[in-house]
């Protein structure tokens, strides 16, 4: 139903454009009309050759829309297409409320270089208890919420907090503890804190579950379908922050996966001095070189937007969006559309098509052990393009930004493997972090919008 109401939004926003440039053209006759005759004639002249001309550039920026929408396929590598280097007509006319007036805004530079292996990783102190605890903790795009294994927050009462569970389908991985609300600090550049106030999933219990169904399932992961047993994890390590959006499907028994349990959303104090809401835009961007907390409009300079829909818990929390849509070719057969995630806590690629939808696909040995003997990938050779942009009519009416890759060809922004996904349908994909090489990613959790900026190639060799 969302989609819908959407969709006639479209609709109703190219015809207001329209409309609008015929309005233009109106009033200028109607001025005409008060001239001397000579210059009427003059004038109707001049209008003629406007109208020649604003036709003309109709027509073009249509075609150049086309061109973006089908032009990757012709593409090598790790192309992107960006519709702000198309007429305006069609770009993205996401509305932005006034940026001016939000100026707070703190940078956190990653622990580590950003790179294909490994979560991306901010300092944070968790204030526990009777103790403070430093320490990294992972930055996953692809969930919401915070997990920490108990045993890294001594300071906390074993009893404390409500009962509750987490799994994350994309490692099999099923976490179970207790919800308690914390406080944290993030440490940014130049010693400047940001702190925020969220529930955290104080991790008493974790197994490898690769059968858990989190509408079925409680808090034990089942023996097996072949009466296996489950592998349990040493929970001393456990660190994850989800801060990801639209991510809230299978909500059940999740009561962090929503804007509430995502702290790079629930901002409250730079310095430890307490931030009025309208000082700071919930919303941030990821790119290789850390994370901005807090969009500005200096900060979204050069993003290229589109908008998202909302979020299945939206009437709850404004702040819920859902994920971007996408459509995707396979060998240049084009997909309908479907969602996409931008996912900061894998290397690999996940995609989905259609059912009908040829994915050529190879069987091999599964290269890690202790899981399945053979693992799915898709083939060698196989090219993607994906684009991001709203959707309308089934098509993607607006792209946002688009790449391309050939499965196997080391290319910037390819994953390092490509899995062929197996969820229900609509078309998925999730792009695993390496698209960051190539774009950066700025989510407005205010005016839902996902924006994208290439990398300069200057930056990018910094
Ligand atoms: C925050 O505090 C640090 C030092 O404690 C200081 O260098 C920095 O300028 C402060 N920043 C803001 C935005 O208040
Ligand atoms: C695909 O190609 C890469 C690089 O040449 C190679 O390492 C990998 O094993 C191949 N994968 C499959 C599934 O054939």
């Amino acid at each position: 139903m969302v989609g819908q109401q959407q969709q006639q939004q479209h609709h109703y926003h190219h015809h207001h454009q329209a409309v609008d440039g015929k309005d233009t053209a109106s009033r200028v006759v109607t001025r005409v009309n008060s001239q001397t005759y000579q210059t009427y004639q003059y004038h109707l002249l001049l209008v003629a050759f406007v109208a020649f001309l604003y036709g003309l550039y109709y027509q073009i920026s249509n075609v150049y829309h086309e061109y973006a929408t089908r032009h990757s396929k012709h593409h090598h590598q790790h192309d992107m297409y960006f519709s702000s280097f198309v007429p305006s007509t069609t770009s993205s006319h996401a509305p932005a409320s006034s940026d001016a007036k939000y100026t707070r805004s703190v940078f956190l530079p990653y622990v580590h270089r950003f790179g294909t292996k490994g979560v991306p990783l901010v300092w944070v102190t968790m204030h526990g208890g009777k103790e403070d605890v430093r320490i990294h903790m992972p930055v996953d795009t692809g969930s919401t919420g915070l997990l920490i294994g108990a045993p890294l927050l001594p300071g906390i009462d074993p009893q404390a907090g409500t009962p509750g569970r987490q799994y994350l389908s994309s490692s099999n991985i099923v976490y179970v503890g207790r919800y308690l609300d914390l406080k944290l600090t993030f440490h940014g550049i130049g010693d400047v804190s940001a702190g925020a106030r969220v529930p955290v999933l104080i991790v008493d219990k974790s197994w490898m579950c690769p059968w858990y169904d989190p509408l079925k399932h409680g808090f034990e992961c089942p023996l097996g379908p072949e009466g296996q047993h489950p592998v349990e994890r040493d929970v001393s390590g456990i660190t994850y922050m989800g801060v990801g959006f639209g991510r809230n499907k299978n909500a059940d028994g999740q009561r962090t996966a929503a804007s509430w349990g995502n702290p790079f959303l629930n901002i409250d104090s730079i310095n430890g001095t307490r931030l009025r809401p309208e000082e700071i835009k919930a919303g941030y961007v990821v790119s290789t070189k850390g994370i901005q907390l807090g969009l500005t409009r200096g900060n979204t300079r050069g993003y290229n937007f589109m908008e998202l829909e909302r979020g299945i818990a939206h009437a709850v929390d404004a702040r819920d969006w859902a994920m971007p849509r996408m459509q995707f070719r396979v060998n240049g057969q084009r997909s309908i559309p479907g969602s996409a995630l931008i996912d900061t806590g894998i290397a690999q690629m996940y995609i989905r098509a259609e059912d009908s939808m040829p994915l050529p696909e190879v069987v091999i040995k599964n290269p890690k052990e202790g899981g399945t003997p053979t693992v799915q990938r898709v083939k060698n050779g196989t090219r993607i393009a994906i684009d991001f942009g709203a959707w309308a009519s089934e098509e993607l009416c607006e792209v946002a930004a688009s790449y391309s890759f050939e499965v196997g060809q080391d290319s910037m922004m390819a994953p390092s493997y490509v899995v062929p996904g197996k969820q229900e349908p609509p078309p998925y994909v999730n792009t695993g972090r390496n698209f960051l090489k190539g774009c950066s990613i700025a989510f407005d959790a205010v005016d839902g919008r996902l924006g994208f900026r290439p990398v300069q190639r200057f930056q990018s060799m910094i």
